[in-house]
């Protein structure tokens, strides 16, 4: 089973001295490792354009639309 979720954020969020996931692309996202920390992958989001929907793979490659 698998379902699509629309992230917006491009970068974390701090909590206490912990730094959150809120781009969706962390590999702390997935199921082995449950844990939302950032950990830099936010930067392939960087260059996404506004008013665009992307999509990436569970390695955190974008897949061509
Ligand atoms: S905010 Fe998602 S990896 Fe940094």
């Amino acid at each position: 089973m698998s379902r699509k979720v629309i992230h917006k954020a491009t970068g974390p969020v701090k909590v206490g001295d912990k730094w959150v996931c809120l781009c969706g692309l962390s590999k702390g996202w997935s199921e082995e490792e449950p844990q939302p920390f950032c950990d830099g992958s936010h930067n392939k989001a960087r260059s996404e354009e506004e008013g665009k929907v992307y999509e990436y793979d569970s390695e955190g490659n974008a897949i061509p639309a």
